[in-house]
């Protein structure tokens, strides 16, 4: 079993990889802390907190955090991920409130609580990571392991030289590649093979309501903004790697994160050849996609059986009241 800490921006695909981490036995979400990225904070944060519902754990805190960069304009993802930040999905609204305090505390105290056993996936923007690692140093000891969805040693997504969570607050990046703990660092390079083809779509369609509120909506709504046979769905690749580490392959490696470049701003430089420097990262260089879609879907179907049993219960507790 790991315990995981998710720092996200939801996000299509943040949503997608939370539904993956809750439906793996392999992994138990301690909390979920949101930050401003692909839309405001206050969005991603209400998405997350309708998202912990409609999937069922009520009980996980959400927590919020910082609502854009440290030193850079907020820049955000809604011309992919729709106004809301999940497409045109029609959640329930959230009845329960977040977490009180601050996303950067929850990450500390969660770790220091738990020292050497809790992963931090950061699948956003890193300013709440960089802020809790600026404030306890010992984060970098304490975490089990720290994997991001980020960066690319090929091309960007948000410019042709930077993806969009590291292009979001290089400063922040930059602050956790030089932290002293090893990024696992999954990466374009890998998670632009990840895609939610046609094929698995209609997997997805075929399990109710999970299928028919959440994943297709949100696979179609972010297919539309992509020209290959299917949306990327990066975030999920970060918590796949959680779950099966041997569906991606890694390879050590120095990163640097430019933060002056005027047309690489937000580039994640990164060198395989270590020559006699230590890595501060493993860089994701390849993942096996038709075992990734098998452990993602049936994971999804695990989800979605739980939807269904939760629906049939409400249905029965309406008909005891109604005395039907
Ligand atoms: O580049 C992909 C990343 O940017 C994903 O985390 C997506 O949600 C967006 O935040
Ligand atoms: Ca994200």
């Amino acid at each position: 079993m790991r315990r995981i800490v998710i720092d996200c921006d939801p996000g299509i695909d943040d949503a997608l990889a939370i539904t993956l981490a809750h439906g793996s036995p392999e992994l138990e979400i301690l909390g979920i802390t949101t930050v401003g990225g692909n839309v405001s904070l206050e969005k991603t944060t209400a998405n997350a907190l309708k998202l912990r519902e409609f999937l069922g754990f009520p009980e996980v805190p959400v927590v919020p955090g910082s609502p854009g960069a440290l030193l850079r304009s907020r820049v955000d993802a809604a011309d992919v991920h729709g106004d809301s930040g999940l497409g045109d999905t029609r959640l329930p609204p959230a009845t329960l409130p977040p977490s009180d305090g601050h996303a950067v505390d929850f990450i500390i105290e969660t770790l220091a609580a738990h020292p050497g056993e809790v992963t931090l996936v950061g699948i956003g923007p890193l300013t709440n990571v960089a802020l809790a690692v600026r404030k306890e140093p010992r984060v970098t000891e304490w975490a089990r392991e720290f994997v991001i969805l980020g960066g690319s040693y090929t091309r960007g997504n948000f410019t042709p030289a930077a993806e969009f969570n590291i292009a979001a607050d290089p400063e922040a990046a930059a602050i956790v590649f030089t932290a002293g703990w090893t990024v696992t660092m999954i990466g374009l390079d890998v998670s632009r093979s990840a895609l939610a083809t046609g094929a698995v779509v209609d997997r997805m369609r075929a399990m109710g309501r999970l299928g028919a509120d959440l994943l297709v909506p949100c696979a179609e709504f972010y297919g539309m903004v992509t020209a290959d046979d299917g949306p990327a769905v990066h975030d999920v690749c970060a918590i796949a790697y959680l779950i099966d580490p041997t569906l991606i392959e890694i390879q050590p490696a120095v990163v640097e994160v430019e933060t002056v470049g005027r047309f690489t701003s937000g580039m994640t430089v990164v060198d395989f050849d270590l020559g006699d420097r230590a890595p501060n990262a493993l860089v994701g260089t390849s993942i096996d996609v038709p075992r990734f879609w098998e452990l993602t879907l049936s994971a999804y179907d695990q989800v979605a059986r739980q939807c269904e049993g939760v629906v049939a219960l409400e249905s029965c507790q309406e008909a005891v009241v109604e005395g039907r």
